[in-house]
């Protein structure tokens, strides 16, 4: 019987889960992602050398690992171009890559309508990566999206021309500048026939891969919080960022993930907009963001830093039924002499304990902090929890106490190997 574990961002993205899926990739038959596109930014350092993937799942850099994107993605072909060329410049093959034939397209008027709806929010903008995400989720629910079958079909060119011209009139009303047909369609049918190998049926892939007893990850992208359904709403991504994401996303049905591994940032950041009631804006948010290089990997927009929050862990353990949790980024936090953790809110003299629905009452809880002390000594060569300094193990162990979720692994640095195992679980 094979095993499946879905490495998933706990907090609003940026968790380290490239980094994590890449260590445990090497006892995985499969990666999958199944949900956005490349929105995400997702760092793997091993050798020496720092590769940033926004599309393609983080098992690539070996061959005998099948790495999937799956039909809850969407794909701009132009980027993953761009993406394998790198691979490949780099001394990977990519032969190992497959692309759901379900999955949706993102087509340059995504990328034209994200920017023109950003701009039309004025200061209520979203704060998004401007990848297209958002349209190119809205056409999929619209039924006006086209899916990759399509896209490497001998009908390509008509149906683009007829998708255009509807488009295109979204364009124009919002003031944007109309995709030239002509100008682009040449371009989409090289980049067609540059992915048709690749592109097939990965739900019957993936199904065949369960029963041949395959162990399988799936790597999460965005964060737990940025959940379209569950995450601080409007300020958000556009997909099922959660669990849930695995089934609608990859077909592979509700009994296909046996684990669920909550990638959770020792501190928290957040890009973009939306309410962060950890958020430090004074002098620990700037050390947090120079220590931990807090800077977008797709955007390189300086990210919002704060102190861990327990409230929104807590529910984003609950909504995605996570088992266990791998703490990263911990060597950050060497130095402080004192660390904050937000146990709960205080909401106009109320206490909460979860994440509340609405983004206008997250903006107004108060987070209310315990104190731990904090430690001096460098972590980022330790190989095991228990020569971890004193209060950087009471650290992992309060969170692991107030949770109630194990912590089986703990990142102490970019590296592939700066990672602690507590306890093996793929
Ligand atoms: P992802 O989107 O969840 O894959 O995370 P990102 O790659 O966007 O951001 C995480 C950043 O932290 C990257 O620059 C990683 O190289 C880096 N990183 C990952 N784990 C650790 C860690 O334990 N310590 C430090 N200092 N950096 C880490
Ligand atoms: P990884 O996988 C952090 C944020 C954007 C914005 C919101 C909506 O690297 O963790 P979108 O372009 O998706 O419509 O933007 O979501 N966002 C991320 N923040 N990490 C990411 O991915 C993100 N992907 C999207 O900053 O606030
Ligand atoms: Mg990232």
């Amino acid at each position: 019987m094979g095993k499946s574990l879905l490495i998933l961002g706990s907090q609003w993205g940026d968790e380290g889960k490239g980094k994590i899926t890449n260590y445990l990739s090497n006892k995985a038959d499969i990666v999958i992602r199944y949900q956005g596109g490349n929105n995400a930014g997702h760092t793997i350092v091993f050798n020496g050398h720092k590769y940033a993937l926004r599309l393609i799942p983080s098992g690539v850099f070996n061959e005998n690992v099948k790495c999937i994107m799956a039909n809850g993605m969407v794909i701009n072909p132009r980027a993953f171009k761009e993406e394998v060329s790198e691979l490949i410049n780099a001394g990977f093959s990519c032969k190992n890559i497959y692309i759901s034939d379900r999955a949706h397209v993102i087509f340059d008027h995504h990328l034209e309508l994200d920017r023109l709806n950003e701009e039309a929010l004025g200061d209520k903008k979203i704060g998004t990566t401007k990848k297209g995400i958002g349209p190119a989720y809205t056409d999929k629910i619209a039924r006006t999206g086209m899916r990759m079958c399509d896209f490497v079909s001998v009908d390509f060119p008509e149906l683009y021309k007829n998708l255009l011209e509807f488009k295109n009139k979204q364009i124009k009303d919002l003031g944007g500048t109309p995709i030239d047909y002509e100008k682009t369609v040449k371009e989409y049918m090289d980049l067609a026939s540059y992915m048709r190998p690749m592109v097939t049926d990965t739900v019957k892939m993936i199904g065949d891969a369960r029963k041949e007893g395959k162990n399988i990850l799936f790597e999460g992208a965005q964060g737990a919080l940025l959940d379209i359904d569950f995450g601080s709403y409007p300020y958000v991504t556009s997909s099922n960022v959660t669990s849930g994401g695995t089934i609608s996303g990859t077909g592979i049905g509700c009994h296909g993930v046996d684990e669920v591994l909550g990638i959770v940032k020792s501190y928290e950041t957040r890009v973009g907009e939306g309410a962060f009631p950890t958020e430090q804006l004074n002098e620990i948010g700037d050390l947090i963001r120079e220590r931990g290089h807090e800077y977008g990997t797709v955007t390189h927009r300086p990210r919002r830093c704060g102190f861990l929050d327990l409230p929104a862990l807590k529910y984003s353990i609950q909504i995605n039924s996570i088992t266990s949790i791998c703490l990263t980024l911990l060597d950050v936090l060497t130095g402080f002499d004192k660390i904050n953790v937000c146990t709960h809110y205080d909401y106009k003299g109320e206490r909460i304990d979860t994440l509340p629905a609405s983004d206008r009452v997250l903006r107004e809880c108060k987070p209310v902090y315990a104190k731990l002390d904090g430690w001096s000594e460098d972590i980022s060569n330790i190989k095991s929890f228990e020569d971890l300094p004193v209060n950087a193990r009471k650290y992992v162990e309060f969170i692991e106490k107030e949770v109630g979720v194990p912590v089986v692994m703990v990142s102490t640095g970019p590296d592939k190997y700066q990672t602690i195992i507590r306890k093996e679980i793929f």
